[in-house]
């Protein structure tokens, strides 16, 4: 595990947000969800998505819910702020965590919105805690899916309902690296979405709602060329949480959906 720690371990990650967001003009006093839209949904369609999951997991105001593997919190975030539930964020990287924590400072969201480091194989929390949970886009990196999913089923109250939007294999391998979660397949546990659903039912997870979502995938990265020479990159942007060879990942995203080498569903279980 510590070499995904590492690779998603940027230095100096907020300070450069806010000089992104210094750059950009903006008046660190009035700091909105969309002005971090660029840099803090690391995750395919990215507030589209986010907003889509919010639907499907239908949490009402004061819920407890967790996000598993939430990065520098910007689901979290809008979680909270859309729905009114006070959400907890958990992330292997301690500079997302870092980042998340000063982020929701600066959007003065802190009473509603926590963190913690801690991996998603050892959750820092009581059985029977949660009204809910969602993980977006992390079990590429998780070899233990079932302990993952163990984990999340432990700590949520009976009846609660988790979501997952994950990127899964396909028909095709081996998949093209870099990709935006691993630099090599030394990183990368994909497996094929019906390996992927019988591990959530191992893990004691009814399946509600199983949405594919590969074709919006595709037209999201189907404008994706090759990237030629040192093209500038945006003042705020992903390529600031894993780096800049980030339009590469991109490129290969394209790849591996058009050849059908990844997936991506979204869906919704119940404890
Ligand atoms: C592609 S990012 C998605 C981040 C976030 N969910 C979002 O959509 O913006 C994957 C995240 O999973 C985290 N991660 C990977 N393995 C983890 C583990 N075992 N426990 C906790 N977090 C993990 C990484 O640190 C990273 O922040």
């Amino acid at each position: 595990m510590k070499h995904i720690h590492s690779y998603y371990s940027p230095n100096n990650l907020y300070n450069n947000i806010i000089k992104g967001l210094n750059n950009l003009g903006k008046d660190l006093s009035k700091v909105t969800l969309g002005d971090l839209q660029p840099v803090d949904e690391f995750h395919i369609r990215g507030d589209m998505a986010t907003k889509e999951l919010i639907k499907l997991a239908n949490f009402t105001p004061n819920m407890n819910i967790l996000d598993v593997g939430c990065g520098v919190g910007g689901s979290t975030r809008r979680l909270s702020h859309e729905t009114g539930c006070h959400v907890t964020g958990i992330d292997l990287s301690d500079e997302y965590i870092d980042a998340a924590e000063r982020l929701t400072q600066l959007l003065n969201m802190q009473d509603r919105v926590k963190f913690n480091a801690a991996s998603a194989l050892d959750l820092p929390f009581e059985d029977n805690t949660f009204d809910g949970a969602w993980s977006i886009q992390m079990n590429m990196n998780v070899e233990d899916k079932l302990g993952w999913l163990q984990e999340i089923y432990r700590v949520l109250k009976p009846g609660a309902r988790a979501v997952l939007y994950e990127v899964c294999g396909n028909k095709n391998t081996p998949i093209y690296f870099p990709v935006p979660w691993a630099q090599d397949s030394s990183m990368n546990f994909l497996i094929p979405q019906e390996p992927f659903r019988d591990v959530i039912t191992s893990a004691g997870f009814k399946v509600e709602v199983w949405n594919e979502k590969t074709d919006l995938a595709q037209h999201a990265f189907a404008r994706m060329k090759k990237p030629e020479g040192d093209s500038a990159l945006p003042e705020l942007g992903l390529h600031m949480l894993i780096g800049n060879d980030f339009k590469v990942k991109s490129y290969n995203m394209r790849r591996n959906l058009d050849d059908e080498r990844i997936s991506l569903i979204e869906t919704l279980v119940i404890k």
